[in-house]
Parts: C-alpha cells; sequence; structure tokens
C-alpha cells in the first residue's frame, strides 16, 4: 500500500516538505508529497516565485506531485507540459477544492457540477499532454448520487490514479467523509484508486487497508500535520519524540523566516501548523488562545517554549 500524503495550500508547502522529509523521512517517508494546487496564468506567462515552489519536483528521493486547478483544459494542458519541464512525471488535477473563491469560477469542486464540461475538460488535457496524469477529486456538488455520472467521465481516460475523498462540495469539511459511498462506487473504477479523508491514526489507517485491500494508496493531511511521525508509526516505527518535533517546528520557522524575510509573517504559518499540532500536545489547550494571539516573533517563541517545557 502506499501512502501518500494531501496536498494543502498554506501547510505542505516546499519548505514544509523539505523539513518533513529531513525529520520523518527515513523510516516515514511517503510514496509521493502532492504539492498545493497551482492555477496555470491565463497569459501563459509563469510567475516565478509560484514555479519556485516546485522545485524539489525533481529532486531525488520522494517524488513530489504538482497540481494543476483550471477549468480551461487547453490551458491546464500547456501547463501541465511547463510543470513536467521541472523534472516531475505525474500531475494531479483538482476536482475537489470546496472553497467559494474557487468554486464560483467553475474550478476545483465547481467542476463536478457539469459531467458534460468535465468531459470536455478532460479530453483537451489528455490530447495534449503525454505522461501520468491522476485526479483528485469529491463525490459531487450536492450528494454523493452524483458521483455514477462523474466516475462514468472518469472512466474514459486513462487517469493513471484517482484519489476519492468521498465527501461533497457543499460539506466543505465539515461531518465524515462518506465511506458507504465510497465503498459502492470502488467496484466501478477502472483505474487504481486511493482513498482520502479523516485519518488520523495508524489504527485507523490500517483498519482502512483491511477494509479495502485493493486500493493503490492511501492519503493523508490533516492527521499527517497533526501527527508528522503518522506514517512512521503505520509502519512500525515509534513516535515523534520531543526532540524531533522541536526540531521539527524549529526547522519550519527558521525557514519560513528566511522565506518571508520577517518573523511575524513565519508566526501565522506556523500557527496553521500548530491548529493541528497542539492537540497532541498533553496539558497544552490552555496555550491555545496566547498561541493564536501571538504576532510577533518574540511572543511565539514564548508560547512555543512553554508548550515544550510542559510536554
Ligand atoms: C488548509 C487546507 C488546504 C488544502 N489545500 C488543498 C489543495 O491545495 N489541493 C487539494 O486537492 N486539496 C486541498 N485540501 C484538501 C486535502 O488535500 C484533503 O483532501 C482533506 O484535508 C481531507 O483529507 P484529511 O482528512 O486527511 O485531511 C486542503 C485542505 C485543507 C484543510
Amino acid at each position: 500500500m502506499n501512502y501518500y500524503t494531501a496536498p494543502m495550500e498554506g501547510l505542505t508547502d516546499r519548505i514544509w516538505r523539505q523539513v518533513h522529509q529531513k525529520w520523518f523521512g527515513a523510516a516515514g517517508a511517503p510514496a509521493r508529497y502532492y504539492a498545493p494546487f497551482l492555477s496555470p496564468p491565463e497569459n501563459r506567462i509563469l510567475i516565478k516565485k509560484k514555479m519556485a515552489e516546485l522545485e524539489d519536483a525533481g529532486n531525488a528521493g520522494v517524488p513530489v506531485v504538482p497540481q494543476v486547478l483550471a477549468k480551461d483544459g487547453e490551458l491546464a494542458g500547456w501547463f501541465i507540459g511547463e510543470v513536467r519541464k521541472l523534472g516531475c512525471t505525474e500531475v494531479n488535477l483538482n476536482f475537489g477544492c470546496p472553497s467559494g473563491t474557487v468554486t464560483a469560477k467553475g474550478k476545483g469542486a465547481g467542476m463536478l457540477r457539469d459531467p458534460a464540461k468535465l468531459d470536455a475538460f478532460l479530453d483537451a488535457v489528455f490530447s495534449a499532454v503525454e505522461g501520468p496524469v491522476s485526479v483528485k477529486t469529491r463525490l459531487g456538488v450536492q450528494s454523493a448520487e452524483e458521483f455514477g455520472a462523474i466516475l462514468a467521465v472518469y472512466n474514459q481516460y486513462p487517469i493513471c490514479e484517482l484519489t476519492i475523498h468521498p465527501r461533497v462540495m457543499k460539506q466543505l469539511y465539515r461531518g465524515e467523509a462518506d465511506r458507504a459511498a465510497f465503498a459502492r462506487y470502488l467496484a466501478d473504477c477502472q483505474m487504481p484508486v486511493c482513498y482520502n479523508g479523516d485519518i488520523t491514526t495508524p489504527e485507523a489507517l490500517h483498519g482502512l487497508e483491511a477494509q479495502f485491500p485493493t486500493l493503490s494508496g492511501i492519503m493523508v493531511g490533516r492527521g499527517l500535520i497533526g501527527d508528522p511521525a503518522l506514517l512512521r508509526r503505520a509502519q512500525g516505527g515509534p513516535p515523534a519524540s520531543k526532540e524531533e518535533l522541536r526540531g521539527y517546528v524549529d526547522d519550519l520557522y527558521r525557514a519560513y523566516t528566511a522565506a518571508f524575510g520577517m518573523p511575524s509573517c513565519a508566526v501565522s504559518r506556523m500557527k496553521a501548523h500548530w491548529f493541528y499540532l497542539l492537540p497532541h500536545f498533553a496539558g497544552a489547550a490552555a496555550l491555545e488562545k496566547p498561541l493564536r494571539k501571538a504576532r510577533e516573533g518574540w511572543e511565539y517563541e514564548t508560547v512555543v517554549g512553554q508548550i515544550f517545557a510542559g510536554r
């Protein structure tokens, strides 16, 4: 079974991928890191800073899979060609993002509204590109019943792997992933299938593998941000030690500070990580508010010192 890390904007960026690999990559590396989505520029002029996010795509070691968010198939096909020049092989298409600003433009999960448009998009992409293209999808917009028609479209194309996050667009991240609906559709998928959604423990990961032995992969997102050693534990390794976690968060903070040029921007990025990390620190709930209120580097560093002092 392949384990993958989910693309998460604001969390699984290049800096995080490098730091995660450094601290938890030896025995707990994912088979692939999926990078957060990039949108192709309509004027076809690449933005250097955005493309630099994929600098690790051609690295030796764990492959990085870029993700493309688009609704124009020709433009997406061109962009996939550009992205491939950075050294990656697989490229992933995003039909899952539920954010209102994305779906209002008909992108992300908004692509699931109209299977005919989805078909035209995929036709344009697969006519233009060579090499592996995977898809990450939700089950529909309003109801899981929509997935029958959506899957009929996917089944017409040589999608190298279909990652299904069994929620619908209108759910955002509320409620639970609909594993019953996932199970209903799995046998009809004509390509390798990866499951994604609500996996936060090694036991849950193994339970899913036992329930769906035909899966090609399982993708974890928030669970791995909360416990960066989750995949190592799932492969029989030890949990993260206090020293490892300290090294991991300090490396992240230092690298974000260097990249953004000032600690306050790094603090804001680190808070996104701590949102998932903090519940794993026993007795640290009282520090949630001070952490949330921290603006300056010194404020953040003080609270993080207190969090680790209590662990
Ligand atoms: C903050 C945040 C950012 C995300 N960014 C992306 C993204 O760029 N591309 C994508 O396909 N999914 C994105 N997702 C969805 C995740 O990849 C994943 O499908 C979702 O979190 C469910 O998996 P999990 O329960 O293991 O976290 C994002 C989710 C969150 C919470």
